[in-house]
């Protein structure tokens, strides 16, 4: 679904990606991983085309996007969660939902004026769709208070359901459970895992929690400038490579990127 071919970025003096080469199947969730600094946002800034890279390309189902403007990107069915929720505190949850609901017809003032009949059907079929997405992010009960009275993480929720109103198919989340509790997180997990297994999404997602980034990725792919190593979950935890470089070569970091004593204690 989504293929990245050597793109290289310099970012304020700073070589942010040089060479990053990596693909994402359609109906997977990949993981991407690496310390901070790796380039793991500017690479889903340069997917997204808020960042046009030096060189490289970007493939959407086989179509080249590298250099299109963001929202051509998202119109195409690539959305992105960003590392802070950015939601609409003043406004109820389901009008935030409503509001990323791409080209509708209460866009134009007029419309909604006199548009009548068609305009208020149109409306309903958005309430019922944009409260469905709640229901699926867990928050269809809080839909009539106001999105700032939402805890952090249900903030989180909150932007995830917004992501999905865009009809996006590709998902970029950059750190979705970073500052988030344990029973949101678990949350959050079971919402990834649905949208793929029931909704027919795909993921890339950005993850510092090892636990969250190996239970969920088919794929995990480490970033350090470039990729240093890609595959299933368990052979990254095993991957000499990514523990020396990307953790450290004492045995007792292995903790960090898996939950499981290694065998060779
Ligand atoms: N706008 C910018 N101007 C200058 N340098 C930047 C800019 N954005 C990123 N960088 C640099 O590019 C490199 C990659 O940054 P990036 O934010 O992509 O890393 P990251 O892997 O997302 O890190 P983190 O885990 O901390 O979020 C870093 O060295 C960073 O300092
Ligand atoms: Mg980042």
């Amino acid at each position: 679904m989504l293929e990245l071919q050597r793109i290289a970025k310099r970012l304020g003096g700073v070589q942010a990606l040089s060479g990053v080469s990596f693909q994402v199947r359609a109906g997977t969730i990949a993981g991407l991983i690496g310390p901070n600094g790796a380039g793991k946002t500017t690479t889903l800034n340069v997917i997204n085309g808020l960042v046009r890279p030096d060189s490289g390309s970007v493939l959407f189902e086989s179509q080249p996007i590298a250099g299109l403007r963001p929202h051509a990107i998202s119109r195409l069915g690539i959305g992105r969660m960003l590392q802070d929720p950015r939601v609409f505190a003043e406004m109820r949850v389901l009008d935030n939902v409503m509001l990323a609901f791409p080209g509708q017809a209460g866009e134009n003032p007029l419309v909604a004026l006199f548009g009548g009949a068609r305009y208020r059907a149109e409306e309903a079929r958005l309430r019922s769709e944009a409260l469905e997405l709640l229901e699926l992010v867990g928050l269809a009960g809080r839909a009539d208070e106001l999105a700032g009275r939402l805890s952090y993480g249900q903030q989180r929720l909150l932007s995830l359901a917004r992501c999905l109103a865009t009809r996006a198919r590709l998902l970029l989340l950059d750190e979705p459970t970073v500052g988030v509790n344990a029973e949101i997180v678990a949350r959050i997990q079971d919402v990834l895992r649905d949208l793929v297994r029931r909704h027919g999404k795909t993921i890339l997602l950005v993850e510092h929690n090892m636990d969250v980034v190996m239970s969920l990725s088919d794929k995990v792919i480490v970033l350090l400038g470039e990729v240093i190593a890609a595959g299933c979950p368990q052979d990254i935890q095993r991957d000499e490579q990514v523990l020396d470089l990307y953790l450290g070569t004492s045995v007792d970091k292995r903790s960090a990127i898996s939950h499981q004593p290694s065998a060779s204690g």
